[in-house]
C-alpha cells in the first residue's frame, strides 16, 4: 500500500484506487504502486476479478507531462500494462472524469472498460506535439477501428461516454456510485467465466480496414499538420497497428514516440500547455471574488453580438444593448443566425440553441443594465464615445458591478478616470470573432480593484477563454507587438520582395497566412483609417486604399479575389505600383530570401515583447506565448515568439537588430535591454 495506490476488498473483487491529485497523473510515485498493487493481486487466490478506479474528479488524466524530457524511472506504463495483460482474471477499469492520454492506454490494458456518463475518453498527445507512447494507437483502433482511432488520435479530441460505449470502447455505462457498479460488472463477469481475451489479441476490427480510405484519411491530415510531425507520427502509427503484428506495431509507436518526445515541436507544444495555467494565476487570486450572475453588453454589431455569445455560452444570462431598436433587433437576428449555422453543422443541438437564445434580453435603455454584475462596453473605438458610454454606466450600474471595456488600443485609465469609480473598471479585450477564438486579454488598469481583476479572470475561466492579464498600453500586448511585426513589411516590398513572396515565407513558417493576405482578409481600410487617426502613412497599403482597394470585400486589395472566391490571386498591378513607388524612393530591387523576410518582420516582434516585459505590461514571457499562439495564429509547434527566440538565440537576433537599427534608425530595431539579458543568462526571467 502507498498514499498513492491503494487496495480494498469487496468480497472476491479487488479494488485499485488511485490517488494522485489533482488529475492522477501517472507519475513515478503512482507507477511503482500501481505495478505492485496489480501483481500481488494477481497473485492472490482469493481475488477473483480487479477493478480499477480512482479517487478525486478524474480518471488518471494521462502520463506525468513533467516527467517528459527527463530520464524515465521504471516501471514504466508500457511494464504495467504487460504485467495486467498477464492476469487471467478479469481486470475492469472505472472511469470518471477524464480518461485522457496514458490514462486511457492504462484502461487499454485491462479487458473491460465502465464508464459514467459523464466520462471523457481520449488520447490527447498529439496536442503535445506527442502520439500516445503506451500503446494506445496499437489497441486502440482493436476496438473501434482503424478510422475511428486515426480520427480520436490525429484529432486529440475526447469523445463522451456514450459515444464511446457505442464506439466498442467502453463495455457498459452506470449511472450512480460508479465503483459499485464496476465492481458488481467483474463479479458477474467473472462468475460467467474465461477466458478473457486482452485487448492485444482481438485482432477481429482490424480485418475491416479499407487501408485506401485510411491512407486518404491521412494524407488529408498530413496536408493539414502544417509542419507539425506528431499528426503525421500518429497516423503512420496507426497504420502500422492493421499491417504490422501487434509487438513490431507496440516497438515502432515506442520509436517514434521517444524520437517526438526529444523534438523541439513538443518542448514546444508542452511548454504551452503549462503557459497556459499558469497565465491564469495571478498574485492575491484566493481573495474573494465579486458575484457575476448577470452579464450586459453595450453595442449588438459583430463584436458585441459576439462578446454575449461567449457569455451566454457560458452559461450566463446577457441584456444587450443598443441605442435603437433596428440595431438591436439586426444584432440578436445575427446572433440567432450563428446558432442556427452551429445547429445545421451538428455542433449544437436544438434544445441548446432554445437555451442559449432564451439567455438573452435585448434593450435600448440603460436603466436596464442596473442588474448586472459586469458590463461590457463593445461600441466604436473612440475615445469620446467610451467616455460618454462610461460616464453614464457609472451613473446606473449598481455598486460593486465591473464595468469592462473592449478597446483594442485606447488608454483604460482615462477611460476609467471618466467614473467616479475607476476601481471597478478594466479591459476585456476579446479578438474576432469574440464567441469563437480563445484569446481574452485581460487589462488591468493602475486603480483596477484586485477583487475585480480575480473575478474576470475565473469567468473567463467559465466562458472558455485561455485569459492572460496585460497591463494598459497602445494596443497592449498582442496588437502592440503586431505593430512591431507590420512594421518592416512595405519595406520588404520596395526592396524587392512580392506580397506572394512575403505570405508564403509566413505559411511556411507555419502561419496560417501572411500579413497581406491577413490585411486583405480584415480589410484594408481599417489599418487606413488607423494610420491617419495617428498621422502614419504607409505607401504602398495607402494607394491601394486611395483606389478603393480594401481587400475581399472589394474583390481587389493586395491580391485579385474572382467573385465570390476566398483565394487570393496575384496581382501584376500591385506589383507594377510597388517597383514605381520604390523607383520614386530611388530604391533599386534586390532578392530577398524567405530568412530576411522572417527575420526582419519576428525579430522586432519579440524585441518589442522583451520591452513589454521590462515594462511589467506581461508578467511573464510564456504569457506572451500564450497570446500569440491562442490570438494571432502564431505556430504551436514554436511555443510562441519569446521561446522560439531561445531556439534562435538572443544573440543572433540582437545582431541583426543592431544590423537594421544602423541602417534604418527605427525605434523596433534597437534592442531591448532584457533581450541583451537573456543572451547573457539564456532566459527571460520569470516564466521563461
Ligand atoms: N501531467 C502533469 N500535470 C498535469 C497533467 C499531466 N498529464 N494534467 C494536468 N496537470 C496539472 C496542470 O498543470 C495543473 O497544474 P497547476 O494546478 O499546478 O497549474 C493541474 O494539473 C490541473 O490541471 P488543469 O488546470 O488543466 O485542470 P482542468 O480541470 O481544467 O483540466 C484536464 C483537467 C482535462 C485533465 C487537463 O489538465 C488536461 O487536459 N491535462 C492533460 C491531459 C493530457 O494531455 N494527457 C496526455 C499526457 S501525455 C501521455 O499520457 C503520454 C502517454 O501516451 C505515454
Amino acid at each position: 500500500m502507498s498514499d498513492f495506490v491503494k487496495i480494498s476488498r469487496d468480497g472476491d473483487v479487488a479494488i485499485v484506487t488511485i490517488d494522485n491529485p489533482p488529475v492522477n497523473a501517472l507519475s513515478f510515485q503512482v507507477r511503482e504502486p500501481l505495478m505492485q498493487a496489480l501483481t500481488s493481486m494477481r497473485d492472490e487466490p482469493s481475488v477473483a476479478a480487479i477493478v480499477i478506479a480512482c479517487a478525486g474528479r478524474t480518471f488518471v488524466a494521462g502520463a506525468d507531462i513533467t516527467e517528459f524530457g527527463k530520464p524515465m524511472q521504471q516501471p514504466e506504463l508500457r511494464a504495467i500494462l504487460a504485467t495486467l495483460e498477464t492476469i487471467a482474471k478479469p481486470t475492469v477499469a472505472a472511469i470518471h472524469g477524464t480518461a485522457l492520454g496514458g490514462g486511457l492506454e492504462l484502461t487499454l490494458g485491462c479487458h473491460f472498460r465502465v464508464a459514467d456518463p459523464g466520462a471523457k475518453l481520449g488520447l490527447p498527445e498529439v496536442k503535445l506535439g506527442l502520439l500516445p507512447g503506451g500503446g494506445g494507437t496499437v489497441r486502440l483502433p482493436r476496438l473501434v477501428g482503424a478510422l475511428k482511432a486515426l480520427k480520436m488520435i490525429v484529432s486529440g479530441t475526447p469523445i463522451g461516454a456514450v459515444e464511446a460505449h457505442e464506439a466498442g470502447l467502453v463495455d457498459a455505462v452506470f449511472e450512480g456510485d460508479l465503483t459499485t457498479h464496476a465492481v458488481n460488472f467483474a463479479r458477474e463477469i467473472a462468475r460467467k467465466g474465461g477466458p478473457f481475451t486482452p485487448v492485444r489479441d482481438r485482432d477481429d476490427r482490424l480485418g475491416e480496414t479499407d487501408l485506401a480510405a485510411l491512407d486518404a484519411e491521412a494524407a488529408d491530415l498530413a496536408r493539414k499538420a502544417r509542419g507539425l510531425e506528431a499528426p503525421i507520427a500518429c497516423a503512420q502509427s496507426v497504420r502500422n497497428a492493421i499491417t504490422l503484428p501487434f509487438d513490431e506495431a507496440l516497438a515502432a509507436e515506442r520509436a517514434l514516440f521517444v524520437k517526438l518526445v526529444a523534438s523541439d515541436q513538443s518542448r514546444a507544444q508542452r511548454h504551452l500547455f503549462f503557459a497556459e495555467r499558469e497565465a491564469a494565476k495571478i498574485p492575491g487570486k484566493d481573495i474573494v471574488k465579486r458575484r457575476i450572475a448577470r452579464v450586459g453588453v453595450i453595442g449588438a454589431g459583430a463584436m458585441g453580438g459576439g462578446i454575449a455569445m461567449a457569455f451566454a455560452n457560458g452559461g450566463y444570462p446577457v441584456t444587450l444593448l443598443e441605442t435603437s431598436h433596428e440595431a438591436l433587433q439586426r444584432g440578436l437576428a445575427t446572433i440567432d443566425k450563428n446558432y442556427a449555422v452551429s445547429v445545421a453543422r451538428g455542433s449544437l443541438t436544438e434544445d441548446a440553441r432554445r437555451q442559449r437564445f432564451a439567455q438573452f434580453k435585448g434593450s435600448t435603455d440603460y436603466a436596464d443594465l442596473t442588474d448586472c454584475d459586469l458590463i461590457v462596453e463593445a461600441v466604436f473605438e473612440d475615445m469620446a464615445v467610451k467616455k460618454e458610454v462610461f460616464g453614464k454606466l457609472g451613473a446606473v450600474a449598481k455598486p460593486g458591478a465591473i464595468l469592462a471595456t473592449n478597446t483594442s488600443y485606447l488608454d483604460i485609465n482615462e477611460i476609467a478616470a471618466s467614473t467616479s469609480r475607476p476601481q471597478d473598471v478594466l479591459g476585456l479585450h476579446f479578438f474576432s470573432p469574440a464567441n469563437v477564438m480563445k484569446l481574452l486579454e485581460i487589462v488591468r488598469a493602475d486603480k483596477t480593484a484586485p477583487d475585480a481583476l480575480a473575478t474576470v479572470v475565473d469567468m473567463a475561466r467559465r466562458i472558455g477563454k485561455v485569459a492572460v492579464v496585460v497591463g494598459v498600453c497602445h494596443g497592449f500586448v498582442g496588437n502592440r507587438m503586431l505593430a512591431a511585426r507590420g512594421s518592416e513589411s512595405e519595406a520588404l516590398l520596395l526592396e524587392g520582395a512580392t506580397p506572394s513572396q512575403i505570405d508564403k515565407a509566413f505559411t511556411d513558417f507555419g502561419w496560417p497566412m501572411g500579413p497581406f493576405q491577413m490585411g486583405d482578409l480584415a480589410g484594408l481600410d481599417i489599418g487606413w483609417r488607423n494610420r491617419k487617426a495617428r498621422g502614419l502613412t504607409a505607401v504602398i497599403a495607402d494607394t491601394l486604399c486611395e483606389q478603393g482597394r480594401f481587400g475581399q470585400k472589394t474583390g481587389r486589395g493586395f491580391y485579385l479575389y474572382e467573385a465570390g472566391a476566398r483565394t487570393p490571386v496575384p496581382d501584376p498591378e500591385v506589383e507594377v505600383l510597388i517597383r514605381d513607388k520604390a523607383a520614386e524612393k530611388g530604391i533599386a530591387p534586390r532578392a530577398i530570401s524567405a530568412e530576411e523576410i522572417i527575420e526582419r518582420t519576428l525579430y522586432p516582434l519579440i524585441n518589442e515583447g522583451a520591452k513589454i516585459l521590462e515594462q511589467g505590461i506581461a508578467a511573464r514571457a510564456s504569457d506572451i506565448d500564450v497570446v500569440w499562439v491562442n490570438g494571432y495564429g502564431f505556430p504551436i509547434g514554436k511555443g510562441g515568439p519569446m521561446f522560439w527566440a531561445g531556439f534562435e538565440g538572443a544573440a543572433r537576433i540582437i545582431e541583426r537588430l543592431d544590423h537594421w537599427h544602423q541602417r534604418t534608425g527605427k525605434d523596433v530595431f534597437e534592442p531591448a535591454p532584457l533581450l541583451k539579458r537573456m543572451a547573457e543568462t539564456g532566459s527571460w526571467g520569470a516564466g521563461g
